[in-house]
């Protein structure tokens, strides 16, 4: 059973607050919040004040996908903004060991994200000191993008290293996921899984994160 982080790109942010009271009636786990620099990826989305006046008015567990370069320059201020987890992609740093290790003194959690064309072996070295790993499902940047299936490779050759290591990571998938590729991401190993658009803009919220979360 996985557990569902909706991500927070695909909301109203003119609501914000009644937003995220809907998803603690769902009882939902996870926030997913990504963040853009427009350099990384194409787009730009919110940064460090909307997580820090956010976080007063939940306590879902604060997933926070960085999706810009040398992130390792804003470590410090996302743990003092209330970051649970810290992710970070490993196409988008020069020295993720030192990144990692800066996140674990801060207080958070550490996960690396990988781009759909970047193969495991990247962050081979890695795993044993991760807490998650995020396989991305579509090209980070933007949402409401079609679910990218043959990253279900990753996430089960993930689970494979993690039984043959007993390294002790999650397995997030984030990118397209809907009800019918959440069951996909299930079986193939996944522990949590990304939805935006499939939460935010399905007519009935409550039924639509009942269907993904299975
Ligand atoms: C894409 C982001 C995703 C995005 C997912 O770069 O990392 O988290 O919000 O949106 P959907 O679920 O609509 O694909
Ligand atoms: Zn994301």
């Amino acid at each position: 059973m996985y557990k569902l982080a909706p991500s927070l790109l695909a909301a109203d942010f003119g609501i914000i607050k009644e937003q995220l009271a809907k998803l603690d009636e769902a009882k939902v786990p996870y926030l997913h919040l990504d963040i853009m620099d427009g350099v990384f990826v194409p787009n730009l989305s919110f940064g460090l004040a909307v997580v820090e006046s956010i976080r007063k008015y939940t306590k879902m567990v604060f997933d926070v996908h960085l999706m810009i370069i040398e992130p390792e320059r804003y470590i410090e201020q996302f743990a003092k903004a209330g970051t649970d987890i810290f992710c970070f992609h490993i196409e988008a740093t020069k020295d993720a060991k030192a990144t990692v290790d800066k996140i674990k003194k801060c207080g958070m959690k550490a996960a690396i994200a990988v781009k759909p064309a970047t193969p495991i072996s990247e962050i081979k070295d890695l795993l044993g000191e991760l807490d998650m790993v995020l396989v991305m499902t579509v090209e980070p940047g933007f949402g409401g993008q079609k679910f990218m299936e043959d990253q279900m490779e990753k996430v089960k050759e993930l689970v494979k290293l993690r039984e043959e290591n007993n390294y002790k990571y999650d397995i997030e998938v984030d990118g397209g996921v809907n009800e019918e590729t959440a069951r996909l991401c299930e079986q193939a190993g996944a522990d949590v899984v990304v939805a935006g658009s499939a939460v935010f803009n399905a007519p009935d919220r409550k039924l639509a994160i009942q269907k993904i979360k299975g």
